[in-house]
């Protein structure tokens, strides 16, 4: 359903008169965001390790400028009682009382910290993620935050990045289902309500295609896999009703995404329809100069603004040189207006005249790791684990087995957390080795063995001594929170450190041994895959990791995760995703085909796999129609069969491939999915509807077309199992 912002009469007429008494200054202050100062001596890397510092250091708030009606958006700030009482200035001391709005990264929760987004894309359950942006919505509100800096819906095709950890992986249809959800599940029907946030769909765009993997790097990218593989999100994030967008870092072929007026207006406002605002990335706009895009800051407010950026964060370029450019002539007024309309109109539709304030401390108290939060919290991560391997069904353990828990990872708080979860606290959080006790596992060992990232050898003595009373082994391997995320691109995807020579180790006892894996972007472990008896992928689980581990070792839940991105076997094969074009010489056996000649080509573990400790049947395919027009309907049926011995969920997974077209086309692609749940014998017939109208492309002209022609169509467990059979578009 479309739910975009709209423009209402009432609300343009308000922000005309706004318009008709505002002075140029109170206009660029309108389009500022503005953070706290921190004041003195402090060590930035020492506040992002450590960021309870931040209560210790002095801060300015800027109250002068709030008063003089000069910032219009606040961030960086937590905490009903900070928030409200510079509110109380915007609004009752400044001339025309414009409040602000409060804005923050509330990306996987806010006290309660639910998985990394790319851990919940595993769920493949929209619906899920809607929850847990609306409680993550509630907490934060509580806190008197009123907008969110997401969901990130970049499409990230590379390891390397960091930031895949914040989004929903590798397929923009499963991207688009998560971008929807999480935008519905921040904002709800109306996120003036006092338990909504506004939305702001980042980073637009293709920030994730940055070349290398590295972060902030340049993106040169064709226009068709532009508007084919990374526009989608956004464009589904617009139509559910996103109040806001913030431009990326990255440029695109050439063009910085925050300066780029083909992707901010003509794109975003001309063809999505967009009628929210724009706001910067942190300084993206201070950032064209050393893009030599800009000779200084005010040529680069200057392209910015009239690119298409509303709110300028950070970067304090249009509150200083918007009033001289306008003045010189070089600027025109209409530009500005058309920028404060917008960030007006999203605080009328936030409520924010009627309702300047939020949250209070004694909500916070009532809302903050609220016992249904947790509850959903141990829900999502449970079912955002991917049991990579089960040799033998090792897993589910029996709560009687002697387990010796080993790694940096085993009973650890912060690293539990990911990312962009400093309003968190490691104190509130489970670890595995506490979830598992807590499951009633008496014969627990546990040991450190290792460090997560140490570049000096360790002695694994200790290590070795717990696990050898163990019956089972299990290692709980991984990233620290802060290898993932902005600016932690890795040039490696092996397990930092001595990890790898522990879980060698380990193996080398003989005894049973299962690797969960804590980690905020795929790895690559073909020696685990080869010798581990199991495999179960936890990423950064959040809250309630340990928990949600116990449920899932011990059977009290079924694994039901599904991979949002491809796994390799090595660092060498990134970018690797399952949607890649066709080649004119695919990878087979003879030499000269696209492949490696020192590994493999195809990925460790595709996109879309996961074990269950049940099996499912795939049976009878079949199509209404084996040829249908473009207009039309294509109805596929499949029953799926649970043919073990336990109940479990499987994610059906429909892709199609147009077999000959007018431009090389990927493999394969999503095109539906659908998750159930079957009693052991139980078998179920589903239906899809696939539109003719979704198999098109942009074809070289980039005009979008649904050629007529052969199309290949799978329905199965993955990318790279299932069903076949063909149809025709006439
Ligand atoms: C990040 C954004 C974030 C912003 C505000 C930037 O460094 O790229 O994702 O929303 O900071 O904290």
């Amino acid at each position: 359903m479309d739910q975009k912002v709209n423009i209402h009469p009432q609300v343009e007429a308000k922000i005309d008169d706004l318009l008709c008494r505002m002075t140029l200054a109170e206009k660029a202050g309108q389009l500022t965001h503005l953070s706290p100062s921190l004041v003195g001596g402090f060590d930035i890397e020492d506040l992002i390790e450590n960021p309870e510092l931040f209560r210790e250091v002095k801060r300015d708030f800027h109250e002068d400028w709030i008063r003089e009606g000069v910032v219009g958006s606040f961030g960086g700030m937590t905490g009903a009682e900070d928030i409200n009482r510079l509110q109380k200035i915007a609004v009752e001391e400044s001339r025309l009382g414009i409040p602000m709005i409060f804005g923050l990264d509330v990306i996987h929760g806010y006290r309660t910290i639910f998985p990394i987004p790319l851990a919940e894309a595993c769920c493949w359950e929209p619906e899920l993620m809607e929850r847990t942006a609306a409680a993550a919505a509630k907490e934060a509100a509580a806190a008197g935050i009123h907008w969110t800096f997401a969901p990130m819906v970049d499409i990230a095709r590379d390891a390397r990045w960091g930031r895949i950890a914040e989004g929903a992986g590798e397929d923009p249809y499963l991207g688009c289902q998560a971008a929807a959800a999480r935008v519905r599940g921040f904002q709800g029907n109306d996120f003036s309500q006092p338990d909504r946030l506004a939305a702001c769909a980042k980073h637009y765009i293709a920030y994730g295609a940055a070349e290398g993997g590295r972060d902030y790097n340049r993106v040169d990218l064709s226009l068709q896999t532009l508007h084919e593989i990374y526009l989608p999100p956004f464009q589904a994030a617009v139509e559910a009703g996103a109040a806001t967008v913030m431009s990326s870092f990255n440029d695109l072929n050439g063009v910085p995404a925050s300066a780029n007026p083909y992707t901010l207006t003509t794109v975003l406002r001309g063809q999505l329809g967009f009628n929210g605002f724009v706001v910067s990335d942190a300084n993206s706009i201070g950032e064209l100069v050393p893009h030599r895009f800009a000779a200084d800051r005010k040529e680069a407010g200057l392209k910015a603004l009239t690119a298409g950026v509303d709110m300028d964060m950070s970067t304090e370029s249009y509150r200083h040189d918007i009033p001289e450019l306008v003045e010189q002539g070089v600027l025109s007024l209409d530009v500005v207006d058309e920028a404060v309309r917008r960030i007006l109109r999203v605080k009328f539709l936030a409520g924010l005249f009627d309702h300047p304030y939020r949250g209070s401390a004694a909500l916070e108290r009532d809302i903050h790791l609220h016992p249904q939060h947790l509850s959903l919290a141990r829900e999502a991560a449970r079912r955002s684990f991917v049991l990579l391997k089960n040799e033998s069904d090792l897993l589910p353990l029996k709560k009687e087995t002697t387990i010796s828990l080993i790694g940096p990872l085993a009973d650890n708080q912060a690293d539990m957390l990911g990312s962009w979860a400093f309003t968190g606290s490691p104190k509130d959080v489970v670890t595995i080795a506490a979830g598992l006790r807590a499951a009633g596992c008496a014969n627990l060992r546990v040991a450190q063995g290792c460090a997560i990232n140490s570049p000096e050898t360790e002695d694994f003595t200790e290590a070795l001594a717990v696990a050898a009373q163990a019956d089972v082994i299990v290692a709980v391997l991984g990233e620290s929170a802060m290898m993932s995320g902005e600016a932690a691109s890795r040039v490696s995807l092996d397990l930092p450190g001595n990890q790898q020579a522990l879980l060698e180790a380990l193996h080398a006892t003989g005894k049973p041994l299962v690797l969960l894996l804590v980690n905020g972007r795929p790895l690559a472990l073909p020696w685990a895959a080869q010798h581990v008896d199991a495999i179960l992928e936890l990423w950064q689980p959040g809250t309630q990791a340990g928990h949600a581990a116990a449920d899932v070792l011990f059977g009290n839940y079924n694994p039901s995760g599904r991979l949002a991105v491809s796994f390799p076997y090595s660092v060498g094969q990134c970018p690797i995703y399952y949607n890649r074009p066709s080649t004119g010489r695919p990878a087979g056996a003879f030499k000269f085909t696209s492949k490696y000649i020192d590994g493999p080509w195809e990925p460790l573990y595709p996109f879309g796999y996961g074990l269950s400790y049940t099996q499912f049947a795939y049976e009878n395919l079949r199509l209404t129609e084996t040829e249908i027009h473009p207009e039309d309907t294509l109805y596929v049926r499949v029953t799926v069969r649970n043919a073990g011995g336990r109940r479990g969920e499987e994610v059906v997974q429909l892709y199609t491939a147009d077999l000959v077209a007018g431009r090389v086309r990927p493999v394969k692609e999503l095109k539906a999915f659908q998750k159930i749940a079957l009693q052991p014998g139980e078998s179920r017939e589903l239906l899809f509807k696939i539109k003719a109208s979704d198999l098109g492309y942009y074809d070289t002209a980039m005009q979008y077309v649904v050629e007529p022609g052969l199309f290949q169509l799978w329905v199965g467990p993955s990318s790279a199992e299932g069903l076949e059979t063909t149809f025709r578009i006439v």
